[in-house]
């Protein structure tokens, strides 16, 4: 078969941070441990299917993008660097991200009120959304959000009437679109004009919420915003993008006299999912390329710098985080090139739309043994009632797999628990944390009896 199967197979853990596998996995004794923890104690004591998170791998994460934006930015305004809520939040992740000197961007009253529960101040939090609820804009009010990032003119007017109506003044960032588009899939892609995201500058609609914030009372203009596409590995689109960015606060100088005082680069930065995907850029190469459109700016302008924030979300958890799941049906069927393995776990498109939804790629590994020498071509599938429902696509695995085997997919961190659902009325994983030799739940499993308790004409059977 015209397949070269070395290239589709999963590396072994290294301890590399690019190696696709959190820092802390190793191979011992044939097993692979996760923060110490053997997959074997991991399966029996938490289940599958199962998320394990690798708490000193996201901590050295998100302090490497806190020390980059610090060194970056410390001859100019200073740098923030909120944790994009949405790749996954819980009460311990919000925590973990406070603890290492990260703000939060949330998005929801759900995320909103997660990080409130861990004890982030309001101060230390964003407020996005494009379709933010009157509760949402009151909770983030009532919290003191350090800002409300505004998508459209209906919501300034819609933040500026309920402020009013407290006597409060509520911090305003105007997300932009840039025209930059970039990322790889049209749905995860956002600053092109067609889409549903941001104030366009190319319109004037920009412009127009810029001259609405300032005549506002009840709203101070405190940053732009541009946010240009998710999983992006070129660092010259954020470079464009944060030329556009800062050029409008150029301009908006130059017309009204006010000095915007922030900027926020937004998220998108991209991880490696499998061997063929290229390593990423650090956080130094991208805080490099962003402090230089910042100087550029500053030297061209003569304005004062402004403070910046970046939200990364992706490049934080996703590549800390595995997936456990234990195999179930294996059967080959032969196509036209060969025979290709299918293998069945107990999870798949409910707990990672991602194939699904974007044709992700990821990896896979046996987990609780030492593969066979030999490798076969396979296809790992989910177990729900689609033909879509894939985990991995196509990968070289252990020829003697079988049954009661234990798969670890690496990079789940992020975009994975977050986007589950109850799809064919399957619980959603729980995420465990593994540190120091010991695990913990960080959220807990849902129970097939917690998703049928929400049918009010249910009753145990
Ligand atoms: N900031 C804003 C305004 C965003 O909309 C996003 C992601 C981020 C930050 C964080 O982006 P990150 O650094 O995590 O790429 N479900 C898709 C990704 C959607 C991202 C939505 N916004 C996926 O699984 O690829």
């Amino acid at each position: 078969m015209a397949v070269n199967l070395e290239e589709l197979a999963a590396p072994e853990p290294d301890g590399s941070p690019v190696g696709l596998w959190p820092t802390s996995m190793r191979r011992q004794a044939g097993e692979l441990t996760l923060g110490g923890v053997p997959t074997s104690q991991l399966i029996a004591q938490a289940g599958t299917p199962v998320f394990v998170v690798d708490e000193a791998d996201v901590r050295m994460r998100a302090t490497a993008w806190k020390r980059a934006m610090d060194s970056a930015f410390a001859g100019l305004a200073g740098a923030d660097v909120f944790y994009a809520g949405k790749a996954f939040l819980c009460v311990a992740v919000a925590r973990w991200m406070h603890d290492m000197g990260l703000a939060i961007d949330t998005c929801t009253e759900g995320e909103l009120r997660t990080a409130l529960a861990a004890g982030v101040p309001g101060s230390r939090l964003g407020l996005h959304g494009n379709s933010k609820s009157r509760a949402e804009i009151e909770l983030g009010l009532d919290a003191g959000v350090s800002h409300f990032v505004i998508d459209s003119l209906a919501e300034l007017a819609l933040v500026e009437s309920i402020a009013a109506r407290r006597g409060d003044v509520a911090r305003i960032v105007l997300r932009v679109t840039t025209g930059v588009h970039a990322g790889g899939h049209e749905y995860i892609s956002t600053a092109h004009e067609d889409q549903k995201f941001g104030l366009s500058i190319a319109s004037g609609a920009a412009e127009r919420a810029i001259e609405e914030t300032l005549a506002a009372e009840h709203l101070e203009l405190a940053g732009l915003h541009s946010h240009i596409g998710s999983q992006i590995v070129n660092v010259a689109a954020f470079a464009v993008a944060a030329k556009a960015l800062l050029d409008l606060r150029a301009r908006t100088a130059k017309m009204t006299d006010h000095v915007i005082p922030e900027v926020d680069f937004g998220g998108g930065y991209g991880v490696r999912y499998t061997v063929a995907d290229a390593v990423p850029p650090s956080p130094e190469e991208y805080a490099r390329v962003l402090a230089a459109a910042v100087q550029r700016h500053v030297a061209d302008s003569g304005l004062t710098p402004p403070r910046v924030s970046v939200e990364p979300g992706r490049s934080i958890i996703a590549p800390s985080t595995v997936t456990l799941y234990r195999v179930g049906t294996i059967k080959p069927v032969v196509l036209d090139d060969g025979v290709r393995r299918y293998v069945s776990v107990d999870g798949g498109m409910s707990d990672n739309i991602r194939p699904a939804l974007y044709g992700a790629d990821y990896t896979a590994a046996l987990a609780n043994r030492q593969p066979s020498e030999e490798c076969v071509r396979t296809r790992i599938v989910g177990k729900h009632c689609e033909s879509g429902d894939v985990v991995v696509k196509d990968l070289a695995l252990s020829a003697d797999l079988g049954p009661g085997d234990v798969l670890a997919v690496p990079v789940t961190g992020a975009y994975g628990r977050s986007m589950a659902s109850n799809y064919n009325t399957v619980p959603r994983p729980g995420v465990v944390a593994v540190r120091d030799g010991r695990w913990r739940w960080i959220l807990r499993p849902e129970s097939v009896s917690d998703v049928l308790a929400l049918d009010p004409d249910w009753a145990h059977v």
